[in-house]
């Protein structure tokens, strides 16, 4: 399938979508601390969503070669990259942890994941959290019609490098839509001037991974979605959907509790 376009309806279902994948994660933030299992965030979001009318787009998601995802979001804590499966641990103080939200609603899909401190982190950790959400505005910061794909790419990769981090490469953003994953990819680190130009009416995730340590990643081992440092290292990740608007970009996974973007994001 080809990269799809939104019209004015479609920008209005995108909207809708992104915020309640927001306010899944506002609604989940008071309950995030330390003694809390990933499974009962898990069991929160379900009963969140039911209320919105809104549904998981992870539960029973089953790409090529995966087994059926189990669950109504993704928690990935310290070295798990992405697509950790919730389950009965409780956090406990010093844990980093993504919790990444995707609903659907009226057909339309709103992917967003934000990282939470349990407690209070090293000073390594919070700073890995902090500079990977100013990575993830980095790229977003700069869409707009006429820019490429490898623009973002490469202000992210330079960014997060330029702080000693490590960019995930095996994993990457992607068009988004009435479905999940569609085109384009967009990839957290690239050259600039390459790849797909932004044009209006693109919508996709910007969602980088970045790494403590080295950027390999391998399976954690046998649920076959658990994704892990190689070196074990801790890795953030923050996920906007954004709009290419005329002008330039619009985030649809905003709501009451999204964080400010950092400072120097201006428009
Ligand atoms: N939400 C993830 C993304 O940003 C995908 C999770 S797929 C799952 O693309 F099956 F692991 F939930
Ligand atoms: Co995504
Ligand atoms: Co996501």
């Amino acid at each position: 399938m080809s990269i799809t376009y939104k019209d004015a309806a479609g920008v209005q279902g995108m909207r809708t979508a992104g915020r309640l994948a927001s306010e899944v994660l506002d609604h989940i933030t008071p309950f995030i601390k330390p003694g809390i299992t990933t499974k009962e965030i898990d069991q929160l979001a379900a009963q969140c969503m039911h209320k919105q009318g809104s549904v998981s787009a992870t539960l029973g998601y089953q790409p090529n070669g995966y087994p059926p995802y189990p669950a109504s979001l993704c928690t990935s804590v310290n070295h798990v990259v992405c697509h950790g499966i919730p389950n009965d641990k409780p956090l406990k103080k010093g844990d980093i942890v993504n919790v990444d939200v995707t609903v659907i609603k009226d057909g339309w899909y709103g992917d967003t994941s934000r990282m939470f401190i349990i407690g209070e982190a090293s000073i390594a950790a919070t700073r890995l959290v902090k500079l990977t959400y100013e990575a993830m505005w980095q790229g977003i910061m700069r869409v707009k019609p006429g820019v490429r794909l490898g623009d973002i790419g490469h202000a992210i990769q330079q960014f997060a490098e330029s702080h000693g981090f490590s960019v995930v490469r095996e994993f990457c953003g992607h068009g988004i839509g009435r479905t999940f994953h569609e085109e384009p990819q967009v990839l957290h680190y690239g050259k600039p001037g390459t790849l797909d130009e932004l044009k209006p009416g693109m919508t996709f995730t910007i969602e980088p991974m970045i790494n403590l340590g080295r950027r390999d990643v391998k399976e954690h081992g046998n649920d076959g979605w658990t994704i892990v440092t190689r070196d074990r290292s801790l890795s953030a990740q923050w996920e906007h959907t954004v709009l290419v608007t005329e002008t330039g970009y619009e985030v649809m996974t905003l709501s009451a509790g999204s964080p400010p973007p950092p400072t120097f994001v201006h428009g």
